[in-house]
This record gives C-alpha cells, sequence and structure tokens, in this order.
C-alpha cells in the first residue's frame, strides 16, 4: 500500500437554498436540493498519510492532537476511504481550518472536502469531482457542495449514487460579495445535525417546507436566468427565514438568532427601503451574512461600520473548488 502524503484545500460555502434534513441519516441524503456559494477567503487545509505502524488515526487539528473520542466523527470518515480503496492502514491527519469559528461559517463543509479529497488521495484512489463529491457528503452534507466553485447545487437524489453537487449551469453577471458579521465566537449550543433532525422530527411545517423549497431552487434559478438580483436576494431570504422558522416551530423550541442577528436584520431592512438592494441569509449561528453587488459595497460598509464597527465584518466573494497541493 501507498505512503504517501496528499494534501489538499477546500473552501468553505454559505447556502443560499438551504439544507435542513435527512432521510437517511447514514448515507447522508438530504431531503431537499440546495444552492450555495463557495466563498474565497474561509478554507481548510489538510494533508493525510496513511502508515501502517500506526495503531490508530492520528488527527491534528490546527496543531493540537485530538482525543480519541474528539476525532471520533473524522476517524469514522476514514473509515469509509480505507473501505473504499481497500487500504488497512490508519492515517496521520493533519488540518488547519482558516475559517474563523466567529463567522459561523459551517467549518465541517471545508473540512470534510478537504479531507475526503486528501484521504482519498493518500489511499491511492484517483476519484472524479462527482464520486468526491459523494464521499465528501457522507462526512457532512454541506461538503457535498465545497467540492466545486462559485455556485453548487445538491441535488438530493434518492441514494448514494443520485446524491452529489455539481456547479449551477448558469452563471449571474452581477459581481456578487457577501458580507459576513463576526457577532459570536461560541460554538453553537445545538448542531446543524442535531437541529436539523428536531426540525425534521417535531416541526409541523416541515413538509410545507420540504415543497416549498423545491420551489424556491427553481425561482431561483430563474431569477439567475433572466439576471434579476431583486427577485434573488428575495428568494435568499425568504428560504433562510422559512429555515430558521422550523427551528422556532421544533419542541422543544430553539432558535439560532441573538439579539445582533435581529438589529442586523433590521439594518438590511433599512438599507432596503433608502434603495439600496441588500438581502441576507445565515446558517446554524448567529452570525448574519448580507448578500449584495459589489457596486453597494462601499454605502453598505459604512453604515455597518458606523453601527458595529469595522472589525466586526469581513466581505468575501466567490471562490474556487477542490485544489491538490502536493
Ligand atoms: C444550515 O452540513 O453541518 O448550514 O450534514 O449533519 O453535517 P450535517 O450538517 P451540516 O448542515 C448545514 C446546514 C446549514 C444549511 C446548508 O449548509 O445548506
Amino acid at each position: 500500500m501507498s505512503n504517501q502524503t496528499a494534501t489538499a484545500r477546500a473552501h468553505t460555502n454559505i447556502a443560499l437554498i438551504k439544507y435542513w434534513g435527512k432521510t437517511n441519516s447514514k448515507l447522508t441524503i438530504p431531503t431537499t436540493s440546495s444552492l450555495s456559494l463557495t466563498l474565497d477567503h474561509f478554507y481548510t487545509e489538510t494533508s493525510v498519510t496513511f502508515q501502517p505502524e500506526l495503531q490508530h488515526d492520528q488527527i491534528i487539528f490546527n496543531q493540537k492532537l485530538l482525543s480519541e473520542k474528539q476525532a471520533r466523527r473524522i476517524s469514522n470518515f476514514l473509515d469509509l476511504v480505507r473501505i473504499q480503496s481497500n487500504c488497512q492502514a490508519y492515517a496521520l491527519v493533519e488540518t488547519v481550518n482558516h475559517v474563523p469559528t466567529a463567522a459561523g461559517l459551517a467549518s465541517s463543509a471545508s473540512g470534510f472536502a478537504a479531507l475526503a479529497a486528501a484521504a482519498s488521495r493518500a489511499s491511492g484512489m484517483d476519484l472524479s469531482n462527482k464520486e468526491l463529491s459523494r464521499l465528501a457528503r457522507k462526512g457532512s452534507g454541506s461538503a457535498t457542495r465545497s467540492i466545486y466553485g462559485g455556485l453548487v447545487e445538491w441535488r438530493h437524489g434518492i441514494g448514494d449514487h443520485s446524491s452529489y453537487a455539481m456547479p449551477l449551469s448558469e452563471s449571474p453577471q452581477w459581481d456578487l460579495v457577501v458580507i459576513a458579521l463576526l457577532f459570536d465566537k461560541k460554538q453553537k449550543q445545538i448542531s446543524s445535525t442535531i437541529g436539523m433532525e428536531r426540525s425534521k422530527q417535531t416541526s409541523p411545517y416541515y413538509q410545507d417546507w420540504v415543497k416549498q423549497s423545491a420551489l424556491d431552487l427553481k425561482q431561483i434559478k430563474r431569477a439567475i436566468h433572466h439576471q434579476d438580483f431583486t427577485s434573488f436576494g428575495e428568494i435568499v431570504e425568504a428560504n433562510a427565514m422559512n429555515m430558521h422558522a422550523l427551528t422556532i416551530s421544533a419542541q422543544p423550541s430553539y432558535t439560532y438568532f441573538n439579539g445582533q442577528t435581529i438589529q442586523a436584520m433590521e439594518l438590511v431592512q433599512q438599507l432596503r427601503k433608502q434603495g439600496i438592494p441588500v438581502y441576507f441569509t445565515l446558517d446554524a449561528g448567529p452570525n448574519l451574512k448580507i448578500i449584495l453587488q459589489r457596486s453597494n459595497l462601499a454605502a453598505v460598509k459604512a453604515r455597518l461600520t458606523s453601527v458595529f464597527g469595522q472589525d466586526q465584518y469581513v466581505v468575501v466573494a466567490a471562490g474556487p473548488g477542490i485544489q491538490y497541493l502536493k
């Protein structure tokens, strides 16, 4: 067997049409299709070496060796790679996360995308992007989309073979930027995995959300086709709010919003009233992401700086797909 190191870089993504629930948890088959934008500034770099002399997997995360318990999710994922590649050895994994935890972006997206790419190469496999997307999916749903750059669609499919991501066929002409607000550095109380399952099991609106999500995806593609930024933004914002309604309507109810989230939502609404087309979305955390065209960046930044201060946000744009570094 090979004893080679492979290193990969994957960027994180922000969901514009959300994934929020699974029909099969073991294989991570989602209840809905989703759409995301891969981001340029936030990424994870991971090196993997399978070493026959190791007694168990060794995971070094941001220069710290993880305990077996902390490493379990990664080790379980490496088991899948071992089965697929017929490789018996344990692995040394070194991973560095360039996603500020404060950004509230799913670092599991870039994390498992980079791990899937590096581990599959190190084990001797040469997977296509489609196969890589399917593999990353089994680590974390949002990782399915981080294999590709720009706007990416993950079609839910009906099983392992049909559930994977692909780049969106049409790109908008507008120069999309995202302002990530950095409110909360704390780890989220309720992980996405647990949160989405609770919503699916207990929210009375879950099935309506599944239906609405399919409609949202169809309409956002239409908006992109017609170069209609207003509709695009309205759909993104409504889709996010519908997802978050599933947390509030779950039993027991919960929310990822905090006071600053609401304050920032109101600020976005005020900017719109002044005629600036800006919209928001947010994933499983309090940090709002503002979606706008670059032509309005200066005006929006000035406003955010006066309300929250200039250390409380980062401006990002579309980023690339998976990269192999060695
Ligand atoms: C709100 O991919 O973190 O960011 O598949 O259980 O690992 P698991 O969940 P995860 O969920 C992401 C949820 C979301 C929406 C999205 O990225 O589409």
